[in-house]
C-alpha cells in the first residue's frame, strides 16, 4: 500500500515505503542530489532535521492540503510525545475532539490510552509518542481513503525516521493495514511481531474499541508487556504477574 509512485503533476516520486529515491545523477562528477517532488511542503517536511520542523512544515502557511481532508478540518493533529519515544502508538487518524484541540487521543478513547501509559510507567511525556495515520480528521470519523492515507504517509515516515523508536504499536486494523500494507484483519495481525523499514511493530485493539468492549483489556494488557519486553523497559512491579 504505501509502495506507491505518487503522481505529482508534472514530477514523479517513488516512495519505497515512505523514503523518497535518491535521484540518478544525470551529470557523473556532480553531487548528486535527492529528487525534489515540487511540492516545497512536503520536500520541507521529509528533510526536518527535528520533530519541530517538521510540524512547521506541516501546519505552515493554512496548512498541508495534500488531500480533500484539508477542506472539512480544524486543527492538524501532527503529533504528541516525547522525542527520543521508545514506543510509538499509531492510531487512525484524529476524531472531534483532536480536531478542535489539535493533540491525538485527547478524547474518551485518548484517556483510557494515558490510563494504559501509566500502567506501563509510561505517559505522553516519558518514553511515548503518540500521532496518527492520516493527521486530519476523515469527516463523520469515517476510515482514511487510500489517497488520503498515501498523501500524509511520507509525514508519518519521517516522525519515525526522527524519532528511531525501539518498536511501534498500531492501534486498531485501519493503523495496522496501513501501515503494513495488508488488507489482513485485526485477529490476523494481532499477536504476532510484524517489522516496518527494520522496526518491530505490534498490534493492539483501538482504546475506543476496548471501551465497548472491555472484554479486549487483558489481551491489550498482554501486548502492552510484549511492547515492554521488547523496548527493553520494566514491566511495573505491580503489573507483572
Ligand atoms: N482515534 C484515533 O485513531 N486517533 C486519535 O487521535 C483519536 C481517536
Amino acid at each position: 500500500m504505501l509502495n506507491r509512485i505518487l503522481d505529482m503533476g508534472e514530477e514523479q516520486i517513488v516512495l519505497d515505503l515512505g523514503l523518497v529515491t535518491e535521484a540518478e545523477p544525470e551529470n557523473i562528477g556532480f553531487p548528486q542530489q535527492k529528487e525534489t517532488s515540487g511540492d516545497s511542503r512536503l520536500d520541507d517536511a521529509v528533510s526536518a532535521n527535528t520533530l519541530v520542523e517538521l510540524e512547521e512544515a506541516i501546519i505552515r502557511d493554512g496548512g498541508c492540503e495534500r488531500c480533500g481532508l484539508a477542506e472539512k478540518r480544524n486543527k492538524i493533529v501532527v503529533g504528541q510525545g516525547d522525542p527520543n519515544a521508545s514506543i510509538v502508538f499509531i492510531g487512525e487518524g484524529p476524531g472531534g475532539d483532536e480536531d478542535r484541540i489539535g493533540l491525538p487521543f485527547v478524547g474518551r478513547a485518548g484517556k483510557l490510552l494515558d490510563r494504559i501509559l501509566k500502567a506501563m510507567g509510561l505517559s505522553r511525556e516519558r518514553g511515548v509518542y503518540i500521532c496518527n495515520i492520516v493527521k486530519c480528521r476523515p469527516p463523520g470519523n469515517r476510515d482514511p481513503l487510500p489517497e488520503e492515507a498515501e498523501a500524509c504517509i511520507p509525514y508519518l515516515l519521517r516522525q519515525l525516521e526522527l524519532i528511531k523508536p525501539d518498536v511501534i504499536c498500531c492501534l486498531g486494523r485501519v493503523a495496522a493495514q496501513n501501515l503494513l500494507g495488508t488488507n489482513a484483519p485485526l485477529r490476523k495481525l494481532r499477536g504476532k511481531t510484524h517489522i516496518f523499514k527494520g522496526i518491530p511493530v505490534l498490534v493492539t485493539y483501538h482504546p475506543a474499541y476496548l471501551l465497548r468492549n472491555p472484554a479486549g483489556k487483558p489481551p491489550t494488557w498482554e501486548d502492552m508487556k510484549e511492547l515492554l519486553r521488547i523496548a527493553g523497559l520494566p514491566i511495573p512491579e505491580k503489573y507483572n504477574k
